[in-house]
């Protein structure tokens, strides 16, 4: 059952802010948040922004001249989890030069016990962590800090509540991310985010409403809803509920805009949450639906809850009367057991389904998740080999689909000027592909129309009409 942050609690660190700024008052300190992981992180950062700022610190894109560092870390995999702890290392030595520079580290790392212990005995300069669960006391966490207290490794998740009104720094005025739900109930075998993000619990509906409302009449056009599994949205709240009822209060909201949903389960895919996608001009442009293995026997071991059937008979819904949609979704390579039979059972799914595009990851041993003690683990060699050979097929048919966009006119969402390239614009279709052109006008964060003129595996290029 979805709990909330007591209003005492919420008035407390709100004394912390106050305290905070008469300390920071003017002296133009600075605050660098760097964020790993997914769009949860994402948004859990815009938070850790929003309250920094509201101390009176000013956001800095440059680490050197920050007087407090915060890395919000990942543990999704082996990799994240190095990255993280590489950049924590690299602010040793601003600590060394400046004493006074606070260091914190927040996020799914350092929401596991090994790690924070690693932190607190090999880290000597964080000053604290703190799991997902516990954002809502950073200024805390801060003030202490400023003041010299004891450095603080928080523990408790075991019961994370949810903390609405922490205001964020968004980071786009057009797109915006949105959580309808935190943690998660499933665990799949492979994955660590249950262990470090809690359970399930979802907001109330009316919190949700507002927020969007805000954000349209603020101009957002493009809005995802976040949550590990969007598909069992409201089933903890007392008044029940559940994502397909909240689909249908936000296509109620006046405005141009679209709305992606970020992650679904297969096994929770009802048919009145395919029928609310479909309905709604605003959803059903494109749907993720993480496949994971082509194999059912792998995603047993997986403890996924469906099979090839049945995933595929989702599949086939969402495109019945809408062909356009664009589809995308997750898959793990050399999970443990992995035989050569399985992997090609993937690949014929995705020659099969066809996606837009594949999130395809090696498959990363977590320490405490049930597949990491399993038997006939994949050789890194055979895991890398069997990567490659699906990216490339991937690649071919991500470049054939789009190759079938020449000629068309789409609706994208400006998101500014190219990086590399003088005078080019990018851009975004509602299905998430992105969409180069070249124009003399600047229309970031608006709607417009290209004609797509050429295509390759990861992009379209067009003419603005
Ligand atoms: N809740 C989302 C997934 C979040 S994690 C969902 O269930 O769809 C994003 C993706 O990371 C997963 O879909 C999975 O493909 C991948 N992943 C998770 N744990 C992993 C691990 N241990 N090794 C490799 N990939 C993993
Ligand atoms: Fe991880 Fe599975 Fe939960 Fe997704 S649904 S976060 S893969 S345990
Ligand atoms: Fe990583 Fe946590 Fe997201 S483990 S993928 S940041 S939920």
């Amino acid at each position: 059952m979805a709990s909330f942050v007591s209003p005492i609690e919420i008035k407390k660190q709100s004394e912390y802010v106050e305290k905070i700024k008469l300390l920071v008052g003017d002296k133009g300190l600075k605050a660098f948040v760097y964020t790993l992981g997914c769009q949860q992180n994402e948004a859990d950062s815009e938070k850790i922004m929003g309250t920094l700022q509201k101390m009176g610190y000013q956001i800095t894109e440059n680490e050197k001249e920050a007087d407090i560092l915060m890395v919000n870390t990942c543990a999704i995999r082996d990799h994240a989890e190095k990255r993280a702890l590489s950049i924590i290392g690299r602010f040793k030595h601003y600590k060394a030069e400046n004493p006074d520079i606070i260091i914190g580290v927040c996020g799914c790392m350092s929401a596991q016990e090994h790690q924070r212990e690693k932190l607190k005995h090999s880290y000597h300069y964080v000053d604290f962590t703190f799991g997902t669960g516990a954002l809502h006391r950073l200024p805390e966490f801060v003030y202490n800090a400023l003041n010299k207290k004891k450095r603080y490794f928080d523990i408790d998740l075991a019961t994370p509540e949810i903390a609405e009104g922490i205001e964020a720094l968004r980071q786009s005025p057009y797109r915006a991310w949105v959580s309808i739900m935190y943690g998660c109930n499933n665990f799949c075998t492979y994955c660590i985010v249950p262990y470090v993000r809690g359970r399930e619990r979802s907001r109330k509906m009316e919190d949700i409403l507002s927020e969007i409302k805000d954000l349209v009449s603020k101009g957002y056009k493009d809005i995802t809803l976040l949550g590990q599994n969007v598909n069992s949205y409201g089933k903890d709240l007392e008044e029940k509920t559940n994502i397909a009822k909240l689909l249908s209060e936000i296509s109620k909201i006046d405005g141009d805009f679209w709305i992606h949903l970020m992650t679904s389960h297969p096994k929770d895919a009802s048919a009145e949450m395919i029928e609310a996608i479909k309905s709604s001009p605003r959803t059903s442009g494109h749907f993720h639906l993480p496949l994971q293995s082509g194999s059912d026997e792998i995603l047993t071991k997986m403890n996924r809850h469906y099979n090839l059937e049945r995933y595929l008979s989702i599949i086939e819904k969402l495109r019945e009367n809408n062909e356009n949609i664009t589809l995308t979704t997750d898959l793990i390579v050399g999970f443990p057991g992995e035989s050569e039979d399985d992997f090609n059972k993937t690949l014929e799914v995705i020659k099969k389904v066809k996606y837009d595009s594949v999130f395809s990851f090696i498959y990363s041993k977590r320490k405490g998740t049930p597949a990491a003690s399993m038997e006939n683990q994949v050789p890194s060699e055979e895991q890398h080999r069997r990567y490659d050979i699906l990216c490339n097929i991937q690649n071919d048919i991500s470049k054939q689909i789009n190759e079938s966009y020449i000629g068309t006119c789409q609706k994208v969402l400006v998101d500014g000027k190219s990086k590399n390239n003088e005078g080019v614009y990018t851009s975004r279709t509602q299905g998430n592909k992105i969409v180069h052109f070249e124009c003399e006008n600047d229309y970031t964060g608006t709607f417009k129309t290209v004609k797509i003129t050429r295509a390759d595996t990861f992009a379209l290029y067009g003419e603005i009409i």
